[in-house]
């Protein structure tokens, strides 16, 4: 079982940038967590983060055949992005999205989400330990998928 996580513009930054809505926490602490987690539950994990669009486009596309599920925080894309949208569309890996803030709470900007429409669920507003929580969900849909698929093999 594969994961990929994906972290969009500007995450890189954790830990410095606006410390009132994201926290103290850096995305090297958060990738730790998320890796401890994968070796506890014999998870395979890959982590990404780019600051361009189509490099995100590119590493989503590389997913396809590789990756079993895509965690995914496109940060400010969300609102933006039908490129990235669509490659979800096109792999069509379960995704989860993740938001460190609850941006239902935030600018009006952010109101326009395009990339949940793709995803099979989406972790708002949990600061980072949301990555944790996406992380259990993964893994639950992911072995959901492999039993259907046993049974439709018995
Ligand atoms: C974010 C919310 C986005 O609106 C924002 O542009 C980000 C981070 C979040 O994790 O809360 O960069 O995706």
């Amino acid at each position: 079982m594969k994961i990929a996580v994906i972290q969009g513009p500007n995450l890189n930054m954790l830990g410095i940038r606006e410390q009132q809505i994201y926290g103290p926490m850096k995305l090297e602490q958060i990738h730790q967590q998320m890796k401890d987690f994968a070796d506890q539950n014999g998870v395979e994990i890959e982590f990404f983060q780019s600051n361009l669009e189509g490099e995100i486009v590119d590493r989503i596309q590389e997913c396809y055949g590789d990756a079993h599920g895509i965690i995914i925080n496109p940060a400010a894309y969300t609102h933006t992005s039908i490129a990235i949208r669509d490659a979800i569309a096109a792999v069509s890996l379960p995704t989860i999205e993740v938001h460190i803030s609850n941006v239902a709470r935030r600018e009006e900007f952010r109101q326009k989400n395009l990339i949940a429409p793709v995803c099979a669920s989406s972790v708002v507003g949990f600061g980072p330990f949301g990555y944790h929580l996406a992380m259990i969900g993964m893994v639950q849909i992911l072995n959901e998928i492999k039993a259907a698929q046993q049974a439709q093999q018995a």
